[in-house]
């Protein structure tokens, strides 16, 4: 089992501006929250993405790309090496279904998710790729309710899960 640290200067924000935060991150419906940059760069030395299967063309992570007109779930990931990072709300069974089903037929699949250790998804397939759980707070880039752009600390744990053909059990 492995774990990133991240620095808790970075991840936590305290008092009633956190709280505040919270409640925006929350309240705002909104799925696009960005992956910070240098988290992704990090993972995109060991893995070399080629695949963003998940994104608008303003925070797509790779060159090749699939937005929601096109939709990520429909198309075929083969060969690829995808990095996804999925809307997080009731559709996030899907994305990690789909995600695990593209590694059984070969694709290699970097999965950035809450860890929802209690859902159906995460026992049905996460526990059956590589785990890797992130300490401390990831800060997502996104807009609140305002339309403001703003950087916040998720109000969730997240992880990072891996699954490739080799590794599936
Ligand atoms: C959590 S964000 C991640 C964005 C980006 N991939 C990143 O890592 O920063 C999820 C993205 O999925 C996009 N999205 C939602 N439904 C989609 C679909 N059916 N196909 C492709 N992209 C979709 C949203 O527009 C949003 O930008």
């Amino acid at each position: 089992m492995h774990y990133i640290k991240m620095q808790p200067d970075e991840n936590y924000i305290r008092g009633k501006k956190e709280r505040h935060s919270k409640i925006t991150f929350q309240k705002s419906g909104q799925y696009d929250w960005e992956t910070p940059q240098a988290f992704f760069d990090e993972l995109n030395k060991e893995f070399d993405f080629t695949l963003d299967p998940c994104c608008t063309p303003e925070n797509a992570k790779c060159k090749k790309f699939f937005t929601e007109k096109e939709d990520g779930l429909k198309q075929s990931w083969a060969g690829e090496r995808v990095f996804m990072n999925p809307p997080y709300g009731t559709l996030i069974s899907k994305w990690v279904k789909k995600a695990y089903e593209e590694a059984q037929a070969g694709a290699l699949v970097v999965c950035l998710l809450p860890a929802r250790t209690d859902t159906r998804w995460w026992w049905d397939y996460c526990m059956k790729g590589e785990i890797c759980f992130i300490k401390g707070r990831l800060k997502f880039k996104g807009r609140n309710t305002k339309g403001e752009l703003v950087n916040y600390p998720a109000t969730f744990p997240s992880a990072v899960v891996v699954f490739r053909k080799d590794e599936i059990g």
